[in-house]
């Protein structure tokens, strides 16, 4: 890994080059073909195990489709991105139907599970930020409750009942006053925060609007700010494992939800750096397999990731590897939004807020029939 690092560093203290120098051959252009590049394997992943993958892993690779998609979409009209316009859109095709195959095989393993969270892996669901903005730092908590602090059935409970998937054959965007309560709660870390802030981008992408979700944007702003904080520290801490996993569901959820500045370039190296070179996966940094149940804070963690967790014997893991792909989707799909066609390039962590497309109201993805061509 060292001398990708050493590649990625010399990149980013590259000179701003002059905007008449062909997209593909600035900094940026180059950033895009690594990303794409990690991402291809990555689906080959997929790929091969995709009877074993659970649903969470599914999710994953499905916000990634909508994000190669809205990347063809900006890049198709220019000629000089042609090769990586190619590349995004052949890999959304094979998204796409590897997706299609992986329904049956998540219709075998846990049907209850599928059912209840289907809407999450249909095309249509995810759709792309309407704008971006930046996470505020005077929301950060002055205090946090215990690591943790609600279950994983209780944060279940409250999507199926968002999403009316129960079998009480309820409509969507219904909000039982626990989960007011629990959804709302000030002070909570971890995946207790991930999982408030998927409640309101959910309720965003189901198109809940009344009573509580009137709000919605002011609680995203409060749980991205904490999420950003906690990413800080995760960064700062080293990323220690299984702490990647809760760092890249961060940049996965808060990117979806329009904050542009989980989108850092350090910590895209650091991301691009976890990948296996042979796998393709996200996952344990090495061969121990032995749970890490020493210390009590720890225990919490594994303790929430049990369920939607699936660890492979070569150390690849299911959720790793999902969140993984939709924060790289998510740093190309901002890459491809600042590409020079409207003015200066801008590397990630400087998007200025601009207004851009909703994957819902994209037109239909145009087929190009021209060959790949090699980049220069
Ligand atoms: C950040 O949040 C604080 C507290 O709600 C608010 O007063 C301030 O205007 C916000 N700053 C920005 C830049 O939005």
């Amino acid at each position: 890994m060292a001398r990708f690092r050493l590649f990625l560093l010399l990149l980013l203290a590259l000179p701003p080059q002059p905007s008449s120098l062909p997209w593909p051959d600035t900094a940026q252009g180059t950033m895009a073909g690594l990303i794409l590049t990690a991402l291809e394997k990555a689906t080959l992943f997929l790929e091969d195990r995709l009877p074993a993958i659970n649903l969470d892993g599914a999710v994953g690779f499905q916000v990634l489709e909508v994000q190669l998609k809205g990347v063809h979409e900006k890049w198709a009209s220019n000629p000089l991105l042609q090769p990586l316009s190619f590349r995004a859109e052949q890999l959304a095709k094979t998204l796409s139907a590897l997706l299609q195959k992986s329904i049956f095989y998540l219709k075998q393993s846990d049907p209850t599970y599928l059912r209840e969270f289907q809407p999450s892996i249909q095309p249509g669901f995810w759709k792309l930020p309407h704008a971006w903005r930046r996470t505020n730092a005077s929301l950060v908590y002055p205090w946090l409750e215990p690591l943790d602090s609600f279950s994983e059935e209780s944060s279940d409970a409250c999507l199926v009942q968002l999403l009316g998937t129960g079998t009480d054959s309820s409509q969507p965007c219904r909000l039982s006053n626990f989960c007011r309560t629990l959804m709302t709660k000030a002070g909570c870390s971890g995946y207790s925060l991930s999982h408030q802030l998927l409640f309101f981008l959910w309720a965003r992408m189901q198109g809940c609007t009344q009573g509580l979700f009137h709000q919605s944007q002011h609680y995203m702003d409060v749980f991205c700010a904490n999420m950003m904080e906690l990413n800080r520290r995760a960064e700062a801490m080293g990323y220690t494992y299984p702490t990647q996993d809760l760092f890249m569901e961060n940049i996965m959820f808060c990117g979806m939800a329009g904050f542009s500045d989980f989108y850092k370039l350090h910590w895209l190296e650091a991301i691009l750096s976890w990948q296996k070179p042979l796998a393709g996966c996200f996952g344990k940094p090495d061969a121990k397999r032995e749970l890490l149940e020493g210390t009590p804070h720890r225990q919490g963690i594994l303790r929430r990731i049990r369920r939607w967790e699936k660890l492979f014997t070569d150390g690849c893991s299911c959720h790793n590897t999902a969140t993984a792909v939709a924060a790289l989707g998510g740093f190309l799909y901002i890459l491809a939004e600042y590409h020079p066609d409207n003015g200066e390039p801008h590397p990630p962590t400087q998007s200025p807020e601009s207004d851009y497309q909703d994957g819902a109201t994209m037109p239909e993805v145009q087929r190009i029939g021209r060959p790949l061509r090699v980049s220069s």
